[in-house]
Order: C-alpha cells, then sequence, then structure tokens
C-alpha cells in the first residue's frame, strides 16, 4: 500500500487489523507485532523500505521520522551506486576506444613496415611479462603494454623505401630515421591516455648512461614504463631475424642486456627479463611473425640492434 500511495503506512497494531490479515501467518511465525513502511523511488522504480516490531504500537515520531530520513539515504545510495556503475561502464567504453586507436595506429605501421611487422605486438608481450615479474600494478602493466604495442608508431612517417630496404644505411637515412621517437610523440602527445604512451614512444631509445636519443635523458630522468620497454624492444629485435641477419640466440640477447646492465639498461628491469626467461620459460608468439621476405646478403650493423 506504501508503495502504491506513495505514502508511510504505520501499522501500530498489525495482528489485530484486518487490512494486514494475509501476513497475519508470518507476523505469528516471526512474532511480529507492529510494522512502518517508508516508500521511495530510485530513477522510476517504486520500493519501500519496511521495518517490523515484536512491541505492538512500536514507533513513536522520532523513531518514524529517523526510519523515514534512512529510507531517503537508502534511496541516495542505490542511485549513487547505479550511477557509478553507469559511470564505470561508461569509461570502461573509453578505454575500450583508446586501446582501439592504438591497435589500428600499430596494425598501420606494419602494414607499411613488414621487416618490423609483430616487432611492436612481440615487444608488448615481453615487456607485459618483464612488468609482471616485476609486480607492477596491473593500471601500469596495461600502459605498458599498450606503449609498447606502438612505440615505433613514429615510423609512420619514414620513406617505406628505408624502412624495408635492405642494406647499409647512410648517415643522413640513419639520422631520418632517428626522428621517429619524436615524430610518434607528436602523433599522440595530445590523445588524454590514462597512460603515459606518448612518454614511452618519446624515451624508447634513450639510455641510462644519456647515451641515447633523442634528448640524451639520464637514469631517472627516464620513465620505468619505457625502461621495460626498451629492454624488451632490443632483446625482440635481437632475437628476430632481420633482411641483414639472422636472428640472434637467447643467450646472445641475454648476454648483450646483462653487459650492460646498469650502464644502458635498468638493473632492476634486465633481472625480470633474465626470469622471464629462465623461471618462467616466456616464449616470443609466432602469431606475430613478419612476412617472410628474400634474405640480402648485405647486411649493416646497428647499436643496441634497435632503431
Ligand atoms: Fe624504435
Amino acid at each position: 500500500m506504501a508503495i502504491r500511495t506513495g505514502k508511510i503506512q504505520l501499522a501500530r497494531h498489525l495482528m489485530d487489523n484486518p487490512i494486514y490479515k494475509p501476513w497475519h501467518h508470518f507476523g505469528h511465525l516471526y512474532g511480529m507485532n507492529a510494522s512502518c513502511t517508508f516508500p521511495f523511488t530510485v530513477d522510476n522504480v517504486k520500493a519501500a523500505l519496511m521495518i517490523y516490531s515484536s512491541d505492538e504500537n512500536a514507533f513513536d515520531k522520532n523513531e518514524i521520522k529517523l526510519l523515514h530520513q534512512l529510507s531517503k539515504n537508502i534511496s541516495h545510495g542505490i542511485l549513487h551506486i547505479r550511477n557509478q556503475i553507469a559511470l564505470a561502464n561508461k569509461n570502461k567504453q573509453v578505454e575500450q576506444l583508446l586501446i582501439q586507436t592504438l591497435e589500428v595506429a600499430s596494425l598501420a605501421l606494419e602494414k607499411r613496415d613488414p621487416y618490423t611487422a609483430g616487432h611492436q605486438h612481440r615487444t608488448a608481450d615481453l615487456a607485459t611479462a618483464i612488468a609482471i615479474q616485476m609486480e607492477l600494478p596491473q593500471e601500469q602493466i596495461q600502459g605498458i603494454a599498450l606503449g609498447a604495442m606502438v612505440h615505433d608508431i613514429g615510423k609512420i612517417y619514414l620513406p617505406a623505401e628505408i624502412l624495408n630496404r635492405p642494406g647499409k644505411l647512410t648517415d643522413t637515412e640513419m639520422n631520418l630515421i632517428k626522428t621517429h621517437p619524436q615524430a610518434g610523440f607528436e602523433l599522440v602527445k595530445n590523445i588524454n591516455y590514462p597512460w603515459p604512451i606518448a612518454q614511452i614512444i618519446l624515451q624508447h631509445h634513450e639510455r641510462l648512461d644519456g647515451s641515447g636519443y633523442p634528448a640524451g635523458l639520464k637514469g631517472d630522468e627516464i620513465l620505468l614504463e619505457t625502461k621495460i620497454v626498451s629492454v624488451a624492444d632490443v632483446v625482440e629485435a635481437m632475437m628476430s631475424h632481420r633482411p641483414y641477419r639472422p636472428a640472434h640466440s637467447l643467450g646472445d640477447a641475454l648476454k648483450e642486456i646483462k653487459r650492460n646492465k646498469d650502464i644502458l639498461f635498468d638493473r632492476t628491469v634486465v633481472n625480470a627479463c633474465i626470469k622471464v626467461f629462465k623461471n618462467k620459460n616466456f616464449k616470443f608468439q609466432s602469431k606475430h611473425d613478419f612476412v617472410s621476405f628474400e634474405k640480402s646478403p648485405q647486411t649493416r650493423k646497428r647499436r643496441g640492434d634497435s632503431v
């Protein structure tokens, strides 16, 4: 009746009141002799808070006032929870859209640059495994995975003939290639990602001792996220077959990062990377492998084996 009328219903003598006859059985069963019912609505849904007492004539003026306020608070509380859920779903949708923009960007680059097709995905797989090994928070791991997935996106501005051509690059061409972190940064810097994607892209060729590019950042000037992506980038690049050289072994790749521990690469990240391979038996997914190309007899050596 409270819901139907929208008014507070007070039954001081529940068991004597013929209106409540259908509930008399439960009244006897649970010892209920008085009740007070407070209607409320949440959005368009009508509901009621029902309070029973074993005492007859149990509710005084102040108690009714207090319980009425409680029913209003419940109504606000439910509405608040509903809004929170709606907002969380909305944020999830926005997050998914942001992730999709990164996936499209990654795919667009890989279409132009078959030699490194899959490199970004495999780097993301290893960087994620390292971040998990380091027991980083889930949110940070997600940022690392996504940043790694597009870390070379700036290469989309480079002429395809330079990216795809086996053989030695001229100094001018190398300098052009070295613009890709800045170019990638410019591409995404205005997109308000909840992760430091733009910084990961910008810094992924920076090295601990300041010998990297574009800014020659040192030590903790480089984000932890980037330090992880850099190690994964180098290991993946070394272990992939390139038209100008065969793939390095896992042993060689790990030796390289170990040799440069505290020089080019962060000690904790290197140790975690080694554990990922040695203890967790990490393997790169073959489904991300690039399309095969004829090997070129020409070779070129690149520092760190990743540009
Ligand atoms: Fe790169």
